[in-house]
Protein backbone atom coordinates (compact mmCIF):
# COMPACT_ATOMS: atom_id res chain seq x y z
CA UNK A 1 0.00 0.00 0.00
CA UNK A 2 0.98 3.71 -0.93
CA UNK A 3 0.30 6.41 2.35
CA UNK A 4 0.38 9.92 2.19
CA UNK A 5 -1.63 10.75 5.52
CA UNK A 6 -0.95 14.24 5.43
CA UNK A 7 -3.84 14.90 3.48
CA UNK A 8 -7.32 16.47 5.04
CA UNK A 9 -10.55 15.80 4.80
CA UNK A 10 -11.36 18.80 4.29
CA UNK A 11 -9.26 19.53 1.75
CA UNK A 12 -11.04 16.49 0.03
CA UNK A 13 -14.27 17.62 0.20
CA UNK A 14 -13.38 21.39 -0.84
CA UNK A 15 -11.06 20.13 -3.93
CA UNK A 16 -14.72 18.55 -4.95
CA UNK A 17 -16.69 21.54 -4.08
CA UNK A 18 -14.78 24.20 -5.86
CA UNK A 19 -13.63 21.87 -8.92
CA UNK A 20 -16.96 20.15 -9.43
CA UNK A 21 -18.31 22.85 -12.09
CA UNK A 22 -15.42 22.18 -14.16
CA UNK A 23 -15.35 19.09 -14.15
CA UNK A 24 -18.62 19.19 -15.60
CA UNK A 25 -17.77 21.69 -18.33
CA UNK A 26 -14.54 19.73 -19.36
CA UNK A 27 -14.77 16.23 -18.91
CA UNK A 28 -18.97 15.58 -18.40
CA UNK A 29 -21.09 14.26 -15.53
CA UNK A 30 -19.48 11.63 -14.58
CA UNK A 31 -16.02 12.26 -12.40
CA UNK A 32 -14.06 8.63 -13.44
CA UNK A 33 -11.93 7.60 -16.48
CA UNK A 34 -13.08 6.70 -19.66
CA UNK A 35 -13.15 2.80 -21.06
CA UNK A 36 -12.11 2.60 -23.84
CA UNK A 37 -12.47 0.07 -26.70
CA UNK A 38 -11.85 1.63 -30.05
CA UNK A 39 -12.02 5.52 -30.95
CA UNK A 40 -14.99 6.46 -29.05
CA UNK A 41 -15.65 10.19 -27.35
CA UNK A 42 -14.61 10.96 -23.86
CA UNK A 43 -18.44 11.08 -23.53
CA UNK A 44 -18.84 7.64 -24.26
CA UNK A 45 -16.36 6.39 -22.75
CA UNK A 46 -17.26 7.68 -19.58
CA UNK A 47 -20.51 5.95 -19.69
CA UNK A 48 -18.73 2.40 -21.32
CA UNK A 49 -17.06 2.45 -17.80
CA UNK A 50 -20.35 2.33 -15.79
CA UNK A 51 -21.70 -0.09 -18.50
CA UNK A 52 -18.82 -1.99 -18.23
CA UNK A 53 -18.88 -2.31 -14.07
CA UNK A 54 -22.66 -2.97 -14.14
CA UNK A 55 -22.51 -6.05 -16.49
CA UNK A 56 -19.70 -7.40 -14.66
CA UNK A 57 -21.28 -7.08 -11.58
CA UNK A 58 -24.61 -8.43 -13.11
CA UNK A 59 -26.78 -5.48 -11.73
CA UNK A 60 -30.73 -6.75 -11.68
CA UNK A 61 -33.22 -4.89 -12.52
CA UNK A 62 -35.22 -2.80 -9.85
CA UNK A 63 -32.55 -3.74 -7.15
CA UNK A 64 -31.76 -0.98 -3.98
CA UNK A 65 -28.17 0.46 -4.61
CA UNK A 66 -25.63 2.50 -2.50
CA UNK A 67 -23.25 4.66 -4.42
CA UNK A 68 -20.82 5.56 -2.57
CA UNK A 69 -18.85 8.23 -3.59
CA UNK A 70 -21.31 9.59 -6.26
CA UNK A 71 -20.00 12.54 -7.52
CA UNK A 72 -21.99 14.20 -9.75
CA UNK A 73 -24.47 11.63 -9.63
CA UNK A 74 -23.80 9.93 -12.92
CA UNK A 75 -23.89 6.57 -12.35
CA UNK A 76 -26.81 6.91 -9.68
CA UNK A 77 -28.76 8.36 -12.81
CA UNK A 78 -27.56 5.59 -15.01
CA UNK A 79 -28.83 2.82 -12.84
CA UNK A 80 -32.01 4.50 -12.24
CA UNK A 81 -32.81 5.23 -15.65
CA UNK A 82 -31.34 1.48 -17.27
CA UNK A 83 -32.46 -0.29 -14.60
CA UNK A 84 -35.18 0.70 -12.58
CA UNK A 85 -32.96 0.81 -9.47
CA UNK A 86 -33.50 2.67 -6.71
CA UNK A 87 -30.34 4.91 -5.76
CA UNK A 88 -29.18 6.55 -2.59
CA UNK A 89 -25.84 8.20 -3.58
CA UNK A 90 -23.46 9.61 -1.14
CA UNK A 91 -21.05 12.18 -1.88
CA UNK A 92 -18.96 14.38 0.82
CA UNK A 93 -19.66 17.51 -1.50
CA UNK A 94 -22.51 19.86 -0.82
CA UNK A 95 -21.99 20.90 -4.16
CA UNK A 96 -21.74 17.81 -5.62
CA UNK A 97 -25.07 16.73 -3.44
CA UNK A 98 -26.97 19.65 -4.57
CA UNK A 99 -25.79 19.62 -8.36
CA UNK A 100 -26.47 15.92 -8.50
CA UNK A 101 -30.35 16.32 -6.70
CA UNK A 102 -30.78 19.29 -9.43
CA UNK A 103 -29.93 17.38 -12.32
CA UNK A 104 -31.60 14.07 -11.52
CA UNK A 105 -34.96 16.46 -11.21
CA UNK A 106 -34.24 18.35 -13.77
CA UNK A 107 -33.62 15.20 -15.98
CA UNK A 108 -37.23 13.83 -14.80
CA UNK A 109 -35.32 10.51 -13.65
CA UNK A 110 -37.49 7.94 -12.82
CA UNK A 111 -37.26 5.95 -9.97
CA UNK A 112 -36.07 9.17 -8.10
CA UNK A 113 -32.44 8.64 -7.16
CA UNK A 114 -31.44 10.37 -3.21
CA UNK A 115 -28.58 12.21 -2.65
CA UNK A 116 -26.78 12.74 0.72
CA UNK A 117 -23.97 15.05 1.91
CA UNK A 118 -22.02 12.70 4.09
CA UNK A 119 -18.89 10.95 4.89
CA UNK A 120 -18.87 7.79 3.92
CA UNK A 121 -16.88 6.40 6.65
CA UNK A 122 -19.03 7.60 9.28
CA UNK A 123 -22.45 7.06 7.66
CA UNK A 124 -25.03 4.83 8.21
CA UNK A 125 -27.36 2.45 6.81
CA UNK A 126 -29.25 0.13 8.17
CA UNK A 127 -28.27 -3.98 8.16
CA UNK A 128 -28.88 -5.69 5.22
CA UNK A 129 -30.48 -2.82 3.12
CA UNK A 130 -29.03 -3.18 0.12
CA UNK A 131 -28.53 -5.49 -3.25
CA UNK A 132 -25.90 -3.64 -4.08
CA UNK A 133 -22.76 -0.82 -2.92
CA UNK A 134 -21.41 0.87 -6.32
CA UNK A 135 -18.15 2.61 -5.64
CA UNK A 136 -16.25 4.49 -8.40
CA UNK A 137 -12.75 6.03 -7.87
CA UNK A 138 -13.82 6.76 -3.84
CA UNK A 139 -12.10 4.31 -1.71
CA UNK A 140 -8.69 6.20 -2.69
CA UNK A 141 -9.93 9.08 -0.68
CA UNK A 142 -11.08 6.65 2.58
CA UNK A 143 -8.62 6.78 5.30
CA UNK A 144 -9.43 3.39 6.95
CA UNK A 145 -10.30 1.62 3.67
CA UNK A 146 -10.67 -2.01 6.41
CA UNK A 147 -12.88 -0.55 8.54
CA UNK A 148 -14.64 0.93 6.22
CA UNK A 149 -15.26 -2.22 4.07
CA UNK A 150 -16.53 -4.30 7.53
CA UNK A 151 -19.45 -1.40 8.15
CA UNK A 152 -20.55 -1.30 4.19
CA UNK A 153 -20.38 -5.38 4.18
CA UNK A 154 -23.27 -5.07 7.00
CA UNK A 155 -25.58 -2.70 4.65
CA UNK A 156 -25.80 -5.47 2.37
CA UNK A 157 -28.20 -8.14 2.01
CA UNK A 158 -26.83 -11.85 2.37
CA UNK A 159 -25.52 -12.46 -1.29
CA UNK A 160 -25.91 -8.29 -2.17
CA UNK A 161 -22.43 -7.64 -3.72
CA UNK A 162 -20.32 -5.08 -3.93
CA UNK A 163 -19.10 -3.40 -7.57
CA UNK A 164 -15.73 -1.46 -6.91
CA UNK A 165 -13.62 0.41 -9.67
CA UNK A 166 -10.46 2.47 -7.77
CA UNK A 167 -6.82 3.72 -8.63
CA UNK A 168 -4.76 1.07 -6.92
CA UNK A 169 -0.97 0.93 -6.31
CA UNK A 170 0.72 -0.80 -8.50
CA UNK A 171 1.78 -4.97 -7.82
CA UNK A 172 4.22 -5.49 -4.92
CA UNK A 173 6.98 -4.67 -4.74
CA UNK A 174 7.62 -1.33 -5.67
CA UNK A 175 11.01 0.21 -6.70
CA UNK A 176 11.55 3.45 -5.11
CA UNK A 177 11.16 5.31 -8.39
CA UNK A 178 7.44 3.64 -8.61
CA UNK A 179 6.62 4.46 -4.98
CA UNK A 180 7.70 8.04 -4.95
CA UNK A 181 5.51 8.51 -8.08
CA UNK A 182 2.42 6.77 -6.95
CA UNK A 183 3.13 9.02 -3.81
CA UNK A 184 3.43 11.83 -5.45
CA UNK A 185 -0.07 11.29 -7.33
CA UNK A 186 -1.50 10.42 -3.30
CA UNK A 187 -0.39 13.89 -2.94
CA UNK A 188 -2.23 15.87 -6.00
CA UNK A 189 -5.06 13.74 -5.77
CA UNK A 190 -6.21 13.87 -1.84
CA UNK A 191 -5.57 10.15 -1.51
CA UNK A 192 -4.35 9.13 1.71
CA UNK A 193 -3.31 5.62 0.39
CA UNK A 194 -3.70 3.98 -2.64
CA UNK A 195 -3.99 0.07 -2.14
CA UNK A 196 -2.75 -2.47 -4.42
CA UNK A 197 -5.23 -5.28 -5.83
CA UNK A 198 -3.81 -7.85 -3.28
CA UNK A 199 -4.74 -5.15 -0.33
CA UNK A 200 -8.45 -4.76 -1.67
CA UNK A 201 -9.17 -8.57 -2.01
CA UNK A 202 -7.72 -8.98 1.76
CA UNK A 203 -10.01 -5.56 2.62
CA UNK A 204 -13.62 -7.92 1.12
CA UNK A 205 -12.50 -11.24 2.60
CA UNK A 206 -11.75 -9.89 6.09
CA UNK A 207 -15.57 -7.93 5.27
CA UNK A 208 -16.96 -11.07 4.87
CA UNK A 209 -16.88 -10.85 1.26
CA UNK A 210 -15.95 -12.78 -1.72
CA UNK A 211 -14.16 -11.76 -4.57
CA UNK A 212 -15.76 -12.96 -7.33
CA UNK A 213 -13.64 -10.89 -10.45
CA UNK A 214 -11.09 -8.81 -10.42
CA UNK A 215 -9.04 -6.88 -13.52
CA UNK A 216 -6.75 -4.27 -13.96
CA UNK A 217 -8.39 -2.27 -16.25
CA UNK A 218 -5.82 -0.04 -16.80
CA UNK A 219 -5.21 0.11 -20.24
CA UNK A 220 -8.83 0.68 -21.47
CA UNK A 221 -8.85 3.95 -18.83
CA UNK A 222 -5.74 5.54 -19.29
CA UNK A 223 -6.15 7.57 -22.46
CA UNK A 224 -8.15 9.70 -20.26
CA UNK A 225 -5.40 11.54 -18.82
CA UNK A 226 -3.86 11.90 -22.25
CA UNK A 227 -6.90 13.91 -23.12
CA UNK A 228 -6.91 15.61 -19.51
CA UNK A 229 -3.06 16.79 -20.09
CA UNK A 230 -4.13 17.99 -23.79
CA UNK A 231 -7.51 20.14 -22.32
CA UNK A 232 -5.26 21.86 -19.98
CA UNK A 233 -2.27 22.88 -21.86
CA UNK A 234 -4.98 24.10 -24.67
CA UNK A 235 -7.24 25.68 -22.33
CA UNK A 236 -6.81 28.78 -19.37
CA UNK A 237 -7.77 26.61 -16.62
CA UNK A 238 -4.23 26.73 -15.17
CA UNK A 239 -4.47 30.38 -15.24
CA UNK A 240 -7.73 30.05 -12.99
CA UNK A 241 -6.88 27.58 -10.78
CA UNK A 242 -3.63 29.65 -9.89
CA UNK A 243 -6.44 32.29 -8.85
CA UNK A 244 -8.60 29.26 -7.22
CA UNK A 245 -5.80 28.28 -4.64
CA UNK A 246 -2.92 26.38 -5.01
CA UNK A 247 -4.38 23.19 -4.04
CA UNK A 248 -6.23 22.88 -7.75
CA UNK A 249 -2.92 24.18 -9.40
CA UNK A 250 -1.17 21.13 -7.42
CA UNK A 251 -4.10 18.87 -8.83
CA UNK A 252 -3.26 20.16 -12.62
CA UNK A 253 0.31 19.57 -12.04
CA UNK A 254 -0.20 15.91 -11.16
CA UNK A 255 -1.95 14.43 -14.51
CA UNK A 256 1.34 13.91 -16.32
CA UNK A 257 2.34 11.81 -12.63
CA UNK A 258 -0.70 9.16 -13.07
CA UNK A 259 -0.20 9.05 -16.73
CA UNK A 260 3.33 7.64 -15.73
CA UNK A 261 2.45 6.01 -12.84
CA UNK A 262 0.54 3.50 -14.92
CA UNK A 263 2.91 3.48 -18.25
CA UNK A 264 5.26 2.77 -15.49
CA UNK A 265 3.31 0.34 -13.45
CA UNK A 266 3.23 2.04 -10.34
CA UNK A 267 -0.16 2.54 -10.47
CA UNK A 268 -3.32 0.21 -11.78
CA UNK A 269 -6.71 0.89 -12.09
CA UNK A 270 -8.39 -2.21 -11.17
CA UNK A 271 -12.18 -3.19 -11.61
CA UNK A 272 -13.23 -5.53 -8.23
CA UNK A 273 -16.85 -7.32 -7.26
CA UNK A 274 -17.38 -9.05 -4.24
CA UNK A 275 -20.38 -11.17 -3.05
CA UNK A 276 -21.12 -11.16 0.39
CA UNK A 277 -21.23 -14.67 1.72
CA UNK A 278 -25.28 -15.87 2.25
C1 LIG B 1 -13.38 10.90 -8.38
S1 LIG B 1 -14.93 11.33 -7.71
C2 LIG B 1 -15.93 9.97 -8.33
C3 LIG B 1 -17.38 10.36 -8.45
C4 LIG B 1 -18.34 9.30 -8.98
N1 LIG B 1 -18.20 8.04 -8.31
C5 LIG B 1 -18.23 9.12 -10.46
O1 LIG B 1 -17.90 8.01 -10.89
O2 LIG B 1 -18.51 10.07 -11.19
C6 LIG B 1 -14.73 10.92 -6.00
C7 LIG B 1 -15.99 11.06 -5.18
O3 LIG B 1 -15.74 10.52 -3.87
C8 LIG B 1 -16.37 11.36 -2.94
N2 LIG B 1 -15.75 11.17 -1.62
C9 LIG B 1 -14.45 11.28 -1.26
N3 LIG B 1 -14.29 10.98 0.04
C10 LIG B 1 -15.52 10.69 0.52
C11 LIG B 1 -16.04 10.33 1.79
N4 LIG B 1 -15.24 10.21 2.86
N5 LIG B 1 -17.37 10.12 1.91
C12 LIG B 1 -18.20 10.26 0.85
N6 LIG B 1 -17.77 10.59 -0.38
C13 LIG B 1 -16.46 10.80 -0.54
C14 LIG B 1 -16.18 12.76 -3.48
O4 LIG B 1 -17.08 13.66 -2.87
C15 LIG B 1 -16.47 12.48 -4.96
O5 LIG B 1 -17.86 12.51 -5.15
Amino acid sequence: MIEFPNVAKGVIRNHYDIVTPFYRLFWGPHIHHGYWTADETPDRAQVQLTEKLASTAEIRRDSTVYDIGCGMGGSSVWMARNLGCQVTGVTLSPVQRFYAAWAATCGGVKPAPKFVRADAESIVFPAESADYLWSVECTEHLFDKGAFFRKAATWLKPGGKFALAAWLAGDDPLSEEQTELATRVCKGMFCPSLGSQDDYVRWFEEAGMQVTYTAYWTREVQRTWEICLERVQRSRIRKLAQVLGANHVLFLDHFQAILDAYRTGAMEYGCFVAEKRA
